[in-house]
């Protein structure tokens, strides 16, 4: 974990109040693996620094896919390519694959998607299925970047593009043809918690990014807890910050 000087390179807007943001820095970033985030450091008038997921990196760059949802988020859309900022990298456990795990699912909901995006970047060796929904056409992304990696299905709530219907309706009609060996999944607290009952019916072990109110981002504050049900059913408070962001999607309380 390092705090990194960054030089806002690019800015792109994705859909209505996304964007993409490219940071670069001239010293080489510590090793990034999938699933991990970021601290990001506003300018003075945000005390605290806000978390995003880490949506593609090399050794010099790294980029986020932010949705606008409040102050700090609106400050970060008015910067202009090259803008200074600070960053600490990489926080958290990020997603773990065993070498059992041969075919993975991941399943995106909107800006949820992105932090999926590293995982075959990280372990370019596995079968990738992805599955990712929005709530409209205007709204949809990341379909050719998926569409790299494998069988990529998009749906929309409306039905206005893709299939229609929620992501995790999709995926239930699905699954018993894809046999995934594993799920990782990242986005709306609603759709995970359609994806732990679907996990838990199907037997198949799930993961999932999750995103709680941080303060520190490195343990010591305690804002970022959430209650996970350890091995002998007693139930703990974890830091998702530390401990996470990344759970077992059959542990955590949702
Ligand atoms: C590990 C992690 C990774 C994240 N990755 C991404 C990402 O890749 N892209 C992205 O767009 N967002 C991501 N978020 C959420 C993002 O950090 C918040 O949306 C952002 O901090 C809000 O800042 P703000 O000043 O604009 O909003 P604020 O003014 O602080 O809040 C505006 C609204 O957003 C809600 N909010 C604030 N913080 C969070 C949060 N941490 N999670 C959920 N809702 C929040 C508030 O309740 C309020 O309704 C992530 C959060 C975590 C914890
Ligand atoms: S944000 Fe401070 S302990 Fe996690």
């Amino acid at each position: 974990m390092k705090d990194v000087l960054f030089t806002l390179a690019e800015k792109k807007l994705l859909c209505d109040g996304v964007w993409e943001f490219t940071l670069a820095s001239q010293e080489a970033l510590p090793p990034i693996r999938c699933g991990q985030f970021l601290h990001l450091k506003l300018d003075g008038a945000f005390l605290l620094r806000r978390p995003f997921c880490i949506y593609k990196y090399d050794t010099h760059s790294v980029s986020l896919v932010v949705a606008v949802v409040g102050g700090g988020t609106r400050r970060l859309a008015e910067l202009s390519a090259g803008t200074r900022l600070s960053a600490v990298l990489p926080i958290g456990n990020g997603f773990t694959l065993e070498k059992k795990h041969r075919k993975i699912l991941l399943l995106g909901g909107g800006v949820g998607c992105a932090p999926l995006a590293t995982v075959p970047v990280t372990y370019p060796d596995r079968e990738y299925v992805s599955y990712l929904g929005f709530s409209r056409a205007s709204n949809v992304m990341f379909e050719k970047e998926f569409g790299a990696f494998g069988k990529t299905v998009v749906g929309t709530d409306d039905g206005s593009y893709g299939r229609g219907g929620y992501i995790t309706d999709i995926l239930a009609a699905d699954i018993d043809a894809l046999c995934p060996d594993i799920i990782l999944t990242c986005g709306p607290t609603p759709m995970l918690k359609a994806v732990a009952r679907l996990s838990h019916q199907k037997k198949i072990p799930a993961y999932m990014s999750g995103e709680s109110h941080m303060g520190c981002g490195v343990g010591a504050c305690l804002v970022c807890t959430c209650a996970v049900k350890q091995p002998d059913g007693t139930i703990a408070n974890k830091r998702a910050c530390v401990d996470g962001p990344v759970f077992n999607l059959e542990d955590i309380l949702l």
